[in-house]
């Protein structure tokens, strides 16, 4: 019994912090991918002259991936142009659903960051394929894409296999992510029109805490002009990062509680954590972008970071590893093979780690999205199992579902819209007592 709560309490703490975080992307930075590879990797495809030209029938053909050895999911990959001034190209990789193609949802599956490759949802987290050591490919047990069509987006621009030729193409609010994935949207649903009818989702986590409703609010606000819908049924994000400022306050208390700080580092901790919020008050970004990466990420400030020198861990997302498991990065040196770029039509191109595109959005990661996932909330509130049925049973499923079970009195519409807003305060720890409270009774 005993055991059996502390199992629950250890899986809640993961899901706290589990990987993909934040600005939070040390993860992504220990994939180093762009290295030198032998071979003919062939050329990167770029479709959106396709797409223009009418030709979807060629550009669907082009597209299609060869199948790895032993597997025999049908996919399809390559580059959309989103930007032409500034030759912007969003990679894109599409795997239609095993099961009934023809009505399953679509699902868009952005990483976090800012700037990790949607590759490592595919691998790590809920592709059909697993690397391992050896660079063979494994079908894993349980993919999303059994019942769900899953387009996977290095997403922004910069980030994984997608690039920009110019320094002003890099993303550097909320609306630039918007706009290029809306415009990559348009034109997949061009090149896939038997996939544009079904319902569609935006999906991602916890950096994605913010693209996902910047997506979502930019296709609602656009839909009723463009003579292309985009049908747009709800989102999911798991372990979102959409409002720093109720989300930072939180960080000091969470970490002394399971014992990662001392009352004295807890003190610094807290004391720097309400300076950030009041430079966020006072929308001084980059001052409160600056204390937050000393305390916590050390991605941009020279150095380790305050958290990386007191507890000696390089790793946050898992209070049981100091450093990152090497297994999250075998699919990094999979992408630098020449067949496998051949298949899925990256050709040469780099793979970035994402650290010019944090660059760019430095003043963006401590903004907040929170009035547009309000609105979207509100918008979609009739649509409430479908806004908060989590494509997968993994562990960013639980906040949502406690907090639906958590709904007892009052208007169901209101508290749903609370409880989002709650959650995306996931990494609190106000918000973490309730949920251990629920796990456990
Ligand atoms: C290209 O990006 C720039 C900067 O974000 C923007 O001003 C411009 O409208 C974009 N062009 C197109 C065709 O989307
Ligand atoms: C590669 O690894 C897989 C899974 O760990 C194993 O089954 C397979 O035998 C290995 N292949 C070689 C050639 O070592
Ligand atoms: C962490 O330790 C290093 C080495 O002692 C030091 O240079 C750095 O300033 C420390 N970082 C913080 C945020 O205190
Ligand atoms: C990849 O990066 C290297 C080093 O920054 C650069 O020299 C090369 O031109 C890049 N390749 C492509 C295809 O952009």
């Amino acid at each position: 019994m005993v055991r059996a709560k502390w199992k629950m309490v250890v899986s809640l703490i993961l899901f706290m912090v589990s990987p993909g975080d934040g600005l939070f992307h040390a993860v992504y930075r220990s994939i180093l991918v762009s290295q030198s590879f032998k071979g003919n990797a062939g050329q990167p495809l770029f479709l959106s002259p396709y797409i223009k030209n009418g030709k979807i029938k060629e550009g669907q053909r082009k597209s299609m991936v060869s199948p790895f050895p032993g597997m025999n999911d049908k996919s399809y990959a390559g580059y959309i142009t989103v930007n032409q001034t500034y030759n912007s190209n969003l990679f894109f990789w599409f795997f239609p659903a095993r099961m009934q193609p023809e009505d399953a949802p679509v699902v868009l599956w952005l990483q976090g960051g800012p700037g990790g490759s949607s590759m490592f949802g595919l691998f790590v987290e809920h592709g059909p394929y697993i690397i391992t050591s050896n660079m063979t490919v494994v079908a894993r047990d349980f993919p999303w894409t059994f019942t769900l069509s899953m387009l996977y987006i290095d997403n922004p621009v910069g980030t994984g296999f997608s690039f920009t030729d110019h320094f002003q193409g890099y993303a550097t609010s909320e609306d630039d992510v918007a706009q290029d994935l809306y415009s990559a949207l348009i034109q997949f649903f061009t090149l896939f029109p038997e996939y544009a009818k079904n319902d569609f989702y935006v999906t991602g986590e916890s950096y994605a805490g913010k693209y996902v409703p910047a997506l979502a609010h930019y296709i609602h606000s656009l839909n009723p002009v463009q003579k292309f819908k985009i049908r747009l049924k709800g989102i999911a994000i798991g372990d979102a990062y959409t409002d720093p400022e109720s989300i930072i306050g939180g960080y000091a208390a969470f970490l002394y509680e399971i014992g990662l700080l001392d009352e004295q580092q807890q003190k610094y901790f807290q004391k720097q954590c309400s300076k950030c919020v009041k430079y966020i008050k006072e929308q001084e970004w980059m001052k409160a972008f600056e204390i937050l990466d000393k305390l916590l990420d050390g991605d941009v400030t020279t150095g380790s970071s305050f958290f990386q020198n007191v507890t000696g861990c390089t790793n946050y997302y898992n209070i049981l590893q100091c450093t990152e498991p090497k297994e999250q990065s075998y699919f990094a040196k999979f992408l630098t093979l020449p067949q496998v770029r051949q298949a899925i039509h990256v050709g040469n191109q780099n793979f970035s780690d994402g650290a010019e595109v944090e660059k760019h959005l430095r003043e963006d990661t401590v903004k907040s999205v929170k009035p547009w996932l309000s609105e979207i909330m509100n918008y979609y509130k009739k649509r409430y199992e479908n806004v908060f049925s989590f494509p997968s049973s993994g562990r960013s499923s639980h906040l949502p579902k406690k907090c639906m079970g958590s709904i007892t009195k009052g208007s169901p519409d209101r508290v749903t819209l609370l409880c989002e807003i709650r959650a995306s305060a996931s990494r609190s720890y106000r918000w973490l007592q309730p949920s251990l409270h629920i796990a456990l009774e």
